[in-house]
């Protein structure tokens, strides 16, 4: 059942190119998005919507989090995103004009389910994403989008993840696309998330390399991960990976609030990940890298292919293929996930059974 891997996990990182494949099958077509399951509240979109709120935990977060991203940079579609915890138990700014966006790969945990409770109770209109048919989750919303990837054994989210920022990027751009966004560039970032399976594929099979730099990397007690903008989501997701398989302490930062505190951590035992975007915020990341390097700290980065200058300044260097920078979260998650995974087994833990953690959350 595990398809020849030694664990779920890495069988589930592997299956990538065919899961995305099959998350975004009659999603996608000609640049632009076709989520039939959103047409029956088209009307909704166009005439009324003044709000999206995304609701979720863990992993479902950041998912959430780029396409928070995604939809602030390329459009004035009014977004937020609040982990289902503390959404709950706020005083939410949802009613009759709000979209609430329910991210739950098993559609079961509470807190999420609590969140579209109290949405449905202030008028907004809920609609749910998640990996399994009838879940109590997607029962309870107005809408939903299942996201077909298959069923996720390991505890750690992998392939949900990806199919989950890639479906929310096909959401998003149906809405902007309703909402009169529809720009070259959002047609150019819908385009590119079917070249995803490729591009997976090429990660894939660098994999030996991330198993060597891993070996390097076990012994440490601390690590952490920086970035900006889609760079930072990617950043919360890689040291979640890391921290709930590996047990190694890991947080993830926005680079720019490192001299605001986290910098004070850093010294020769507590390597950095640097996740460096394809934009202009490149130079700033540069500077964030040499401060870190001032500090002694190693620093490895995930860039993309070819780029020199971040390979001399930084200790190990990964690359991953060029894409727009609303992508990037997703060629960076094969990396994160596989390094997480390579530095659990070299420590001789079990991925697939992480202490303390379940695969459905269902009590608070
Ligand atoms: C991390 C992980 C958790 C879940 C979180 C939400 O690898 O799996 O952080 O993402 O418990 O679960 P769902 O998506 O089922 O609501």
């Amino acid at each position: 059942e595990k398809g020849g891997y030694d664990h779920f996990m890495e069988k589930e990182i592997n299956e990538q190119p065919q899961s995305i494949k099959s998350a975004l099958a009659g999603r996608i077509e000609n640049g632009y998005p076709t989520i039939k399951e959103l047409d029956s509240i088209k009307d909704f979109i166009k005439n009324d919507l003044e709000k999206i709120y995304i609701v979720a935990c863990g992993t479902s977060y950041h998912a959430g989090y780029s396409m928070k991203y995604f939809v602030e940079a390329y459009s004035n579609i009014n977004i937020s995103l609040e982990v289902a915890s503390e959404f709950r138990y706020m005083n939410p700014h949802v009613d009759d004009k709000t979209l609430v966006i329910a991210v739950s790969q098993s559609g079961e945990t509470i807190d999420t389910l609590e969140g579209i409770r109290l949405a449905k109770q202030k008028g907004a209109h809920v609609l749910a994403m998640s990996n399994v048919v009838g879940s109590t989750i997607p029962r309870e919303s107005h809408s939903v989008v299942y996201m077909n990837t298959g069923p996720e054994i390991g505890v750690a989210a992998t392939k949900t993840y990806t199919a989950q920022i890639s479906i929310l990027y096909a959401i998003a751009a149906q809405i902007m696309n309703w909402k009169g966004y529809y720009t070259e560039e959002v047609k150019k970032i819908i385009s590119e998330l079917e070249l995803i399976p490729d591009i997976y594929k090429e990660i894939l099979s660098k994999k030996d390399h991330i198993l060597e730099l891993a070996r390097e990397y076990t012994h440490y007690k601390h690590m952490m991960f920086i970035g900006r903008g889609f760079g930072y989501t990617a950043s919360l997701e890689g040291a979640l990976k890391l921290k709930e398989i590996s047990y190694i302490n890991a947080n993830g930062y926005q680079a720019g609030e490192l001299k605001h505190g986290p910098i004070a951590l850093l010294d020769e035992s507590f390597p950095v990940f640097a996740i460096v975007p394809f934009n202009g915020l490149r130079e700033k990341m540069i500077s964030n890298i040499m401060e870190v390097k001032a500090r002694k700290a190693r620093v490895i980065a995930i860039s993309t292919k070819g780029d020199e200058k971040i390979k001399k300044i930084t200790n190990e260097y990964i690359e991953v293929p060029k894409t727009s920078e609303a992508i990037s979260p997703l060629t960076v998650a094969p990396v994160t996930q596989l390094f997480a995974y390579y530095v659990a087994i070299l420590r001789n833990l079990d991925p697939d059974k992480p202490r303390n953690l379940a695969k459905s959350v269902t009590v608070e």
